[in-house]
Order: C-alpha cells, then structure tokens, then sequence
C-alpha cells in the first residue's frame, strides 16, 4: 500500500470557509491524510466538529490546549506535514505569515515547518488588489511560498472580481498531482549556465546581451522537479532561484568559464544557456574613458569558449547547447551542434520580442540523427519537454564513457522530496 501523503490543511477566517470541508473531502479522496488546524476567525464561518467529521482526525486551533499538545504537539505537527496548504488564506492571515507571527497555532505552524507551504487566498477583490495585500504575497513568494489563485468572478460581496478561492477540485488537483517527469533525472547532477555575461569597459560601462536568465532558470526548475541535483550558474539576473537549486553568481564570460569548470567535475548533464559574450575588451581601463571628441575604438578579444571547452574535455557529461539565432535558425544550430561536438542543440530564434526577456519561447531540438520541435509555450514547458528529450537521449548507464554518476539514479525521488522539489510559484 502507498503511504498517504500528509497534508496539513489551514483554515483561516474568511466565507470561502464553507467549501473546505469539501475539499477536505477531495484531497482524502486522492489518497491524503488531512489534519485540519482552523484559526480562531475561521470558526465564525465554520464549525471545528464539521471538519473533524470529514477529515476523521480532531480539528486544531489552540496553541494553548494542553490536551492537544499532549498528543502532538505543534512541533510534531508542524513535522508530520508533508504538504501545508491554507485554503482559504485571508488578507490578514497573509500578513501575519508575511510578519513572520507566531501568535496562533497556524502561523506557529507555518513558521515551525520545513514543509513546502501553499496558499489558496480569498477576498474581496479590492483587498487582494491592495498594494499591501500584493507586497505581503510578494514577500511570501520570495520565501518559496506558492500562491494558488485566485480565481476572477462573482464574489460573496456582490462584487466582480480577482478574490475568489479556486475550487476544491482544483486544489486537490494541484496539489497532488505527480511531478512532470517525476524522476526521469533522479540522483543525477545537472550543471545550467544561465542568463547574460557582463563584459568590463571601465569602471562604469559594461557589454552585454538581453538575456533574462527565464529560460536557463526555467531548464534548472525542471531538472529538479525530474529529480536531478540541480546548479545553475548565472549571470546578473533579477530572479528568484527554483526551491532546491544551487545558484553561483557570477559577471563576466571568464568568471563562468571558471565557475562551470570548478563544478563539471560532478556533472552527469551540462546545459548552456546562457547568453555569454562572445567577444570581451582586451583591457578594462581603471578609470572612467572620457569623451574626447571624435570615435572611440574599442579593442575586443575572443572570451572563452565555455560549452566548447566542456564538450573537448576527456571525460564529459551529456552536453547540451542553445544556438540563439535571427535566421538559418536550424542550419545555423546543426553547425554549431558539430563544430562545439555537442550531444544536443536547442535552436531558438531570437529577436524584438522573440525568447529574449520574455515569458515564452519555442524550440527545435537536435542531435546527431534527430530532431523534435517543441511547440511555443511559458518556459518551464518548453523546459520540460527539453528535459524530456534529454533524458531519453542520455547514454545508458553502463558502458557510459561518460562520469558514472547514472549509478545514482537510486531513492532519491520518494514522493515526499518531489513535492519539496517543486517550485513555489504564483499559479
Ligand atoms: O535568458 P532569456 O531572456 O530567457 O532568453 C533565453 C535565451 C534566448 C538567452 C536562451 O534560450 C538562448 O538561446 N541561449 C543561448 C544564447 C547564446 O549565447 O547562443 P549562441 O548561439 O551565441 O551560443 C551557442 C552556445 O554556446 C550556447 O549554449 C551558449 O551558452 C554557448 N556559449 C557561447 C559563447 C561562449 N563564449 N561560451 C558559451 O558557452
């Protein structure tokens, strides 16, 4: 028998309380274990003894209760989840957790536990439209706090608008659904270049690309979520790191090449996205260039070559580029597929308003004897499918001249780690 997976459900005060008995019903339905913990406003909209009834377990709400602290306590508690959902999450619940409050028993919970932690909010629109409202959500994303929801319609209020809490099927749905490629990568380590390089002028300029770094961010999300050990190196970008991904930040082309070359070591997969410089000033000036009048000449150098460099060293991973291309997008990438000696090519076309910055992308996969196309999509399914591919396409473990790492592809992908692996996001 599979183990049920332990989900802690928080109710907090708000009308969208009357539907959580219901989807009590539908997480247990998907084979959860549901410990119900109600703040003390939710208990205005719905009664303790309703959920006990559903969930089979009694509801918790005192942080003081000396009996319930007898049988588990709130550190056993906040340690027996696996999944911690708050459904719905009021304005004021999001603001306590944003503060970092450990007054009640549910953000004590929340503040105790390494469980990753989702929140389903629900209010009138004009409060979630609120610019403290959105802050606090803000600040909770940056923590690695998922947001599912919320919806948009008719709200109890009267009023139309984004305040509603998705439908307990949906949650359910959400929540428990297995990982996309759940374990295809499992144990393996994955090294990802990511973002732009920034390349000296003097103390002020600098050269550079339009690189937001999604893309890369988003191949790393997916290589941890198909169970893989995952580190990207990236250059300067505003991004949040995927929950569970090493990151190592890093400026110029020389920096990455130095970088990439202290971890490859470890590598089973390496996959350049990055948009680094191809060329890089011979010398930095120390002090500000000045402007004298007529036209500057800057001298450029070749900046080292990281992909190639990987891809010619005895003992490689599976090398996987990016060939960001205006036109010949495909010929272009099957030259630079044999010129680098890659395993893999994705070809992008990029130009104004294609790949570069923005949230979707498409791409032709090649590799010596094949080619996919996956279709235009937000990154992290692009990303999917070219984790996909890869995984289908890497040597077999044994008789790999490549590291033996793929010996590790063992436990690491309990149904408990995918969960913790998945990555926080604002659905
Ligand atoms: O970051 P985003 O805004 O999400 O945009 C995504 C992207 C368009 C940057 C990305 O999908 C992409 O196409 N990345 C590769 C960009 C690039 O530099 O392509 P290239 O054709 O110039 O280089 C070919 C390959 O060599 C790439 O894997 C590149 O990382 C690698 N390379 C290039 C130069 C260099 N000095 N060292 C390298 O390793």
């Amino acid at each position: 028998m599979t183990p049920k997976t332990r989900v802690l459900l928080g109710v907090t005060g708000g009308i969208a309380a009357y539907k959580s008995p219901d989807l009590v019903r539908r997480l247990m339905e998907r084979g959860a274990d549901v410990q119900v913990v109600m703040t003390s406003a939710a208990q205005r909209f719905v009664s303790p003894m309703t959920f006990q009834a559903v969930s089979g377990r009694p509801t918790r709400s005192d942080l003081w209760d000396g009996t319930a602290e007898a049988a588990m306590g709130h550190i056993e508690l906040a340690r027996w989840a696996e999944i911690v959902l708050i459904a719905p999450a009021s304005a004021d619940f999001i603001a306590r957790l944003a503060g970092g409050r450990a007054d009640d028993l549910l953000c004590t919970l929340c503040v105790a536990t390494e469980a990753p932690i989702m929140l389903a909010p629900a209010m009138n629109r004009i409060m979630w439209a609120n610019k403290a409202t959105q802050a606090n959500v803000d600040t909770l994303i940056g923590r690695g706090i998922r947001i599912l929801g919320p919806a948009s319609g008719n709200q109890a209020c009267g009023e139309v608008g984004a305040g509603r809490m998705w439908e307990p099927a949906q949650l359910a749905e959400t929540l428990l659904a297995p990982p996309v490629n759940a374990g295809l990568l499992a144990g393996l380590n994955v090294l990802i270049t990511a973002g732009p390089t920034r390349e000296r002028l003097d103390p002020v300029r600098y050269l550079t690309n339009r690189s937001s770094g999604k893309m890369g961010f988003a191949v790393a999300e997916a290589a941890r979520e198909a169970g893989a050990h995952v580190t990207v190196v990236s250059g300067p970008v505003q991004l949040q790191t995927p929950t569970g991904v090493t990151r190592i930040n890093v400026e110029s082309a020389r920096d990455m090449y130095a970088a990439v070359h202290r971890q490859v070591g470890d590598a089973d997969i390496f996959i350049a996205a990055a948009a680094v410089a191809d060329f890089q000033p011979v010398k930095v000036a120390k002090q500000k260039i000045k402007k004298q009048g007529g036209s500057v000449q800057l001298e450029l150098e070749p900046a080292p070559d990281i992909i190639k460099s990987v891809a010619d060293m005895a003992k490689r991973p599976f090398v996987v580029g990016f060939a960001a291309e205006t036109n010949d997008v495909e010929d272009n990438a099957r030259i630079k597929l044999k010129r680098k000696k890659l395993d893999m090519i994705a070809a992008n076309e990029v130009g104004d308003g294609i790949a570069f910055d923005c949230e979707d992308n498409t791409l032709t996969v090649i590799w010596p004897g094949g080619k996919m196309d996956v279709p235009r999509g937000p990154k992290v399914e692009v990303a999917r499918a070219l984790i996909a591919l890869i995984a289908k396409r890497l040597p077999p473990p044994d008789g790999s001249p490549r590291r033996g790492a793929r010996k590790r592809r063992t436990a690491a992908a309990l149904p408990r780690d995918r969960v913790r692996g998945r990555r926080p996001r604002r659905v």
